[in-house]
C-alpha cells in the first residue's frame, strides 16, 4: 500500500482537472452535477475516491445533499468530509460560503472516522446507517420501523428524517457535536464537546452543558473541573458587535438558544458557534473572503490565564507567560517544561508519581498561586486533614485549601489532574478567602546521586567536545533527511533507513515471520523477552522485545543509532530493529552457546570450562568493556554487567550484550528516572553515596571474574549465612592467604592451574576496591591480562559487599529481594 501522502498527490492532480472542467464553481450549488436536498428510502452512497471537491488545504468534501436556498452561499451540505492527509472521513454537515470554505458543524460519530468505500445507507425500513469500507458498523439514527419516508437537509443546516406526514422523526440538531448553527438549540442534558484539534475530530477535553442557571464549561478529569460558568442573567438577550459583525443570543426556557432575535442581513447570517480545542467558545461569521472570529464568548469573563490549558498541565500562568513550579524550600526541583521552547505545553514531573511508591510522596506548597476551580470535597476541615487525605489517595495530584483569612478551618478541594495554575498577581488581592495550594510530588532517595551525576555528565561531555562535534554533524545530516521526508507521517520513524552501515529496519510483521510468531523464547530479562529467529538467508538471530517503551520513538531511534554504530568483536552486534506503533524490538546476532551463567553456574563436571577458556572469556569481556568505555564515539556505561549479559558464540568467544539499553530505558517518561539500577550483587558501593562513573562497570566486572573462577554465584542463598556471599568468602580467604580453596571444584583443569587462577582472582580483587578511584580502568585490566602491566600491590580486601541485597531505591525491600532472582530493568543511565 502506498503512503497516504502519495494518494493525496495523485488525487490532487485529479482534483485540479476536475476544477478546471467544472470552470471553478464558486459554490457547491454551482457544481456541474447538482445535489438534491432530499433522499428517498433505499438509497445508498459510497465514499468513493475521485468525486471530491477541493474544499481547503486540508479537507476534501464529497457532497450528498445540499440545503435549498440561494444559489450563491451561504448554505449547508451534508456528505463525506475527509482529512487531506490521513483520508479519514466523517459523514458530516458543513456550512459554506464557497467551495473553499466549508466548516464542519456536525458529524456522525466523530470518534470513529471512516475510510474510502465507506457507505451511508437509508434503508428500506427507515434507518440511516453508516458502515466503514469493511462493513463495520459505525453509526446509525436508530429509526428503523418509525415510518420514515425520506431524508432532508433543511435551509438551516438540520438533517432530518421525516415520516409520511412530514413529521420529524430524527434531527441532527438534537445531537450537537462541538458546534451550534443559528436556530439550533442546546437543551438541558446535551453537551458541546470540543474536538482534539482542527484536524483530529475525536472528542477533546472540553465540554459545555446547560444548567438551570446558565451554562457551565468543564475540562475532562475525574471529576470534571469547572472553568467557566455563565449565568443566564447576563444572557437573556445579548448583542455583541465587533466592527460590522453582530451576534445575538437569546435565553429561552432553560435552553441556550443561539438565535438572532432581530432580523440580520442575509449576508451576515452565515454564523456558527464552536467550542474550540483550547476551551474557548467562539462565534464565527463569514466576511467577504473568509470566516472570522466575531466574538469569543468565554473571553468576555475569563483572562488568558483562566483557561485550563493556557500553560498546559502543571504550568503556572502569569499574564500569558508560562513557567513551571519552582524549587521547594530545600532546593529540590520537581518539575521541568515539557518543551523548553514552547512553555505553554506545560510541565512534567521529573520523577513521575507512582502509586507503588506512596511512601516517597510529599506535598509541595506553592506560594502566591491559585487555581481556576474549587469544588468542595470536604467542608469545615483543617489544612492538615486536607493534605493527609490527598497523600493517602493516589489519584489525588493536588490539594487546595480555602479558608476565611481570619479562620483556620475551611474547605478542601482535591484534584486528580493539575491543569494550568495561576500566579496570584493576576488575582484580586483583597480576596476574602486565602487559598493554599499543594502539589503532590515524589521524592526519590537517590535524587542526590542523580543530581551530582548530571554534573559529572557535563564534565565528561565537555571533555569530549570534539567527538560531540562529529555527532552533531551526523545529527544535522539526519535532520536534513528527516525534513526532506516529513511529508510522510512515518517520517520520524524512517530516517534511519537510509544511513548506510546502520542496522536494518524490520517491520513487526517481518519479525513475526522471522521468529515464527515469537514461538521460541530464549530467555527473559529486565528489558523484555528474547526470542529465537531465523532470517530469510538462514542466519540465526535473537530478537529482543523491549517492554514499556511504546512512547519513546525518537529516543529509541537515537539509541539504535548509537548501539548500531558500535562494532567490536567482543560486543554483540545489532543487526536490526523495529519501531512500529508501540512495538520496539532489537535484532541481535545469535550467540549459539547462550549466556555465560549457563556455563559457570551449572555445577556439572562434564560441562565445566577449562582454565584457558575462562581466561579467554575474561579477556574478551574486558576488551568489550574497554571499547565501550574508552574507544567509542560516545562513552558508554553498561551499568548491568553480569553473566546473563555475557554471550558466547560457537567458539566460546565472549561478547557483551545489552549495552546502551540502560540509557534507552532511562528515556522512557513512564519510568522512575531516578531509580538506582543494576542487579543486586553486582552494584558498586558508590551507587548509594556518590558520583557514578564507568568504574561501576569495573566493579561488576570484578564480581563476574570471581564468579567465573569460583564457579558460583556471588549471592547464593542455598549456602549458609557465612558463605552466602562470594565476596565475604573471598575476603576471608585472601586474609588467610588461602585463595586456592575457592577455585571452582568442578574443573580439574582449573585446579591444575591454581597459581594462575589465584593471580586472576587478584585482578578481580583490584576491580572490587571500595574506593572507585583505586580500581583500574578496563584498558588497564586488558593490559594486565595480556601481561603488559602488573597488578597493583597492597590491595584492600575489606570489600563493601552488602551483607544483604541492597535496598533498591524507590522499589522497597520486597522488590529488591525479588530482584535477586530476577534482574531489574535499568532506569538510570550513566553519562555518555
Ligand atoms: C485547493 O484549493 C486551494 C484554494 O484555491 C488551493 O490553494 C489548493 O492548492 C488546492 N488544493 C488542491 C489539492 O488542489
Ligand atoms: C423519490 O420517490 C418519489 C416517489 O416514489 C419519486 O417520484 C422521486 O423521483 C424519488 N426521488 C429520488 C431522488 O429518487
Ligand atoms: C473501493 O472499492 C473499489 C471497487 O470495489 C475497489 O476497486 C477499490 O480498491 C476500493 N478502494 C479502497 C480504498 O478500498
Ligand atoms: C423534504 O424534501 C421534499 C422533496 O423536496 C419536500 O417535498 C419536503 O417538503 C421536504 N420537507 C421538509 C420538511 O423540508
Ligand atoms: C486523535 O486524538 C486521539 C486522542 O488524543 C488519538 O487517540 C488519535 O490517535 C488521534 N487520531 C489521529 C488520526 O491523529
Ligand atoms: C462596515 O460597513 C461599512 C458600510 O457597510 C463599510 O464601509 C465598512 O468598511 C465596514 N467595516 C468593516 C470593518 O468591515
Ligand atoms: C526535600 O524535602 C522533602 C520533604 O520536605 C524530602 O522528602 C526530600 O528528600 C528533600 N530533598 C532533599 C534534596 O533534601
Ligand atoms: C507572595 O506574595 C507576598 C505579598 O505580595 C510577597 O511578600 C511574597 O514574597 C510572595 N511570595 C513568593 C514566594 O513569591
Ligand atoms: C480517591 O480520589 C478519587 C478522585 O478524587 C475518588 O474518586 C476516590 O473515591 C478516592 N478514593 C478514596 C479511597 O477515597
Ligand atoms: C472573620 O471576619 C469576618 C468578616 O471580616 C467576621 O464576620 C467574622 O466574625 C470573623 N471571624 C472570626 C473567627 O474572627
Amino acid at each position: 500500500m502506498s503512503p497516504y501522502w502519495m494518494d493525496a498527490r495523485s488525487n490532487s492532480a485529479f482534483l485540479f482537472a476536475f476544477l478546471i472542467i467544472s470552470s471553478f464553481p464558486s459554490t457547491f450549488a454551482d457544481l456541474s452535477d447538482p445535489c438534491p436536498n432530499f433522499a428517498n428510502l433505499s438509497t445508498a452512497w459510497t465514499n468513493t475516491r475521485g468525486e471530491w471537491v477541493n474544499s481547503s488545504d486540508w479537507a476534501l468534501v464529497k457532497p450528498i445533499l445540499l440545503s435549498p436556498g440561494e444559489t450563491s452561499g451561504p448554505g449547508f451540505l451534508c456528505g463525506f468530509h475527509c482529512h487531506y492527509e490521513s483520508f479519514l472521513c466523517l459523514f458530516a454537515i458543513l456550512i459554506f460560503q464557497d467551495v473553499y470554505s466549508p466548516q464542519l458543524v456536525w458529524s456522525a460519530n466523530r470518534n470513529r472516522p471512516v475510510r474510502f468505500n465507506a457507505t451511508l445507507r437509508l434503508t428500506e425500513d427507515g434507518n440511516l446507517i453508516l458502515a466503514d469500507a469493511d462493513g463495520t458498523f459505525v453509526w446509525s439514527t436508530n429509526t428503523a420501523g418509525k415510518s420514515v419516508s425520506g431524508l432532508n437537509l433543511t435551509e438551516t443546516g438540520n438533517l432530518v428524517l421525516l415520516d409520511r406526514n412530514n413529521e420529524m422523526v430524527w434531527q441532527s440538531f438534537d445531537h450537537p457535536t462541538d458546534s451550534l448553527v443559528l436556530q439550533q438549540k442546546l437543551v438541558r442534558g446535551k453537551k458541546l464537546i470540543s474536538s482534539v484539534s482542527a484536524s483530529n475530530w475525536t472528542h477533546g477535553l472540553f465540554s459545555l452543558s446547560i444548567t438551570n442557571y446558565g451554562f457551565d464549561a468543564y475540562i475532562q478529569s475525574n471529576p470534571p473541573q469547572l472553568y467557566y460558568e455563565w449565568e443566564y442573567s447576563f444572557l437573556t438577550s445579548i448583542q455583541y458587535t465587533n466592527g460590522n459583525l453582530s451576534v445575538y443570543y437569546r435565553w429561552e426556557d432553560e435552553e441556550f438558544n443561539f438565535t438572532p432575535f432581530a432580523p440580520i442581513p442575509r449576508t451576515l447570517s452565515a454564523q456558527y458557534m464552536r467550542l474550540g480545542s483550547d476551551g474557548h467558545l467562539r462565534v464565527f461569521q463569514w466576511q467577504e473572503t473568509g470566516w472570522q472570529e466575531a466574538v469569543d464568548l468565554t473571553d468576555e469573563f475569563l483572562t488568558e490565564c483562566d483557561y485550563p490549558l493556557a500553560c498546559g498541565k502543571y504550568g503556572i500562568c502569569s499574564a500569558g507567560q508560562c513557567t513551571c513550579p519552582g524549587a521547594s524550600d530545600n532546593g529540590t526541583i520537581y518539575f521541568r517544561p515539557i518543551n523548553e521552547r514552547q512553555t505553554n505545553l506545560g510541565c512534567s514531573a521529573i520523577t513521575p508519581i507512582s502509586c507503588q511508591l506512596s511512601q516517597y510522596h510529599s506535598l509541595l506548597e506553592l506560594q502566591n498561586t491559585s487555581y481556576s476551580t474549587f469544588q468542595v470535597d470536604m467542608q469545615s476541615t483543617d489544612v492538615e486533614i486536607c493534605k493527609q487525605t490527598c497523600l493517602k489517595n493516589c489519584s489525588c495530584k493536588a490539594a487546595l485549601f480555602r479558608h476565611p483569612s481570619n479562620h483556620s478551618s475551611g474547605d478542601c478541594c482535591l484534584l486528580s489532574d493539575v491543569f494550568t495554575l495561576q500566579n496570584m498577581e493576576t488575582l484580586n488581592p483583597t480576596d476574602y478567602f486565602s487559598t493554599s495550594l499543594f502539589l503532590k510530588v515524589e521524592n526519590s532517595p537517590t535524587e542526590n546521586v542523580v543530581e551530582k551525576k548530571a554534573g559529572n555528565a557535563r564534565i565528561i561531555l565537555g571533555s569530549s567536545l570534539g567527538a560531540l562535534f562529529g555527532v552533531l554533524i551526523l545529527i544535522g545530516a539526519f535532520i536534513f533527511l528527516f525534513w526532506k521526508r516529513r511529508d510522510s507521517k512515518e517520517a520520524e520513524e524512517d530516517h534511519l533507513d537510509c544511513i548506510p552501515g546502520m542496522p536494518t529496519r524490520f517491520s513487526f510483521e517481518d519479525l513475526k515471520a522471522i521468529t515464527e510468531n515469537f514461538s521460541c523464547k530464549l530467555g527473559e530479562g529486565g528489558f523484555g523477552s528474547v526470542f529465537q529467529g531465523t532470517l530469510s538467508n538462514g542466519i540465526k538471530v535473537a530478537v529482543k522485545q523491549l517492554e514499556g517503551l511504546g512512547q519513546v520513538k525518537k529516543s529509541f531511534l537515537a539509541e539504535v543509532e548509537t548501539i548500531g554504530s558500535v562494532h567490536h568483536v567482543n560486543l554483540v552486534r545489532l543487526i536490526g530493529f523495529c519501531a512500529e506503533k508501540s512495538h520496539r524490538l532489537l535484532v541481535y546476532e545469535c550467540m549459539c552457546n547462550g549466556s555465560l551463567d549457563k556455563w559457570i553456574f551449572h555445577g556439572n563436571r562434564d560441562l565445566a570450562l577449562g582454565w584457558q577458556s575462562r581466561r579467554k572469556i575474561i579477556l574478551d569481556i574486558a576488551k568489550g568493556l574497554s571499547y565501550l568505555h574508552e574507544d567509542c564515539r560516545q562513552k558508554i556505561f553498561h551499568l548491568d554487567i553480569k553473566p546473563q549479559n555475557i554471550l558466547l558464540d560457537e567458539d566460546f568467544n565472549a561478547k557483551v550484550s545489552d549495552f546502551g539499553l540502560s540509557k534507552l530505558i532511562d528515556k522512557d517518561q513512564s519510568q522512575v528516572v531516578t531509580r538506582m539500577r543494576g542487579t543486586p550483587g553486582y552494584l558498586a558501593p558508590e551507587w548509594l553515596t556518590s558520583i557514578i562513573t564507568e568504574k561501576v562497570d569495573v566493579y561488576s566486572f570484578g564480581v563476574v571474574v570471581l564468579e567465573i573462577l569460583c564457579g558460583r554465584k556471588n549471592l547464593d542463598r542455598s549456602q549458609t549465612e557465612e558463605d552466602m556471599h562470594l565476596l565475604g568468602i573471598f575476603k576471608r580467604k585472601a586474609e588467610e592467604n588461602r585463595l586456592a580453596d575457592i577455585i571452582d571444584k568442578c574443573s580439574e583443569d582449573m585446579q591444575l592451574h591454581g597459581a594462575d587462577v589465584v593471580e586472576m582472582m587478584k585482578v578481580g580483587g583490584w576491580c572490587l576496591q571500595s574506593d572507585f578511584a583505586r580500581r583500574p580502568s578496563m584498558s588497564v585490566v586488558v593490559k594486565v591480562l595480556e601481561g603488559l602491566v602488573d597488578i597493583e600491590d597492597n590491595l584492600e580486601y575489606s570489600f563493601s559487599y552488602s551483607p544483604r541485597p541492597p535496598k533498591i531505591a524507590g522499589m522497597g525491600n520486597k522488590a529488591a529481594d525479588a530482584a535477586t532472582a530476577e534482574p531489574i530493568p535499568s532506569a538510570l543511565s550513566g553519562p555518555r
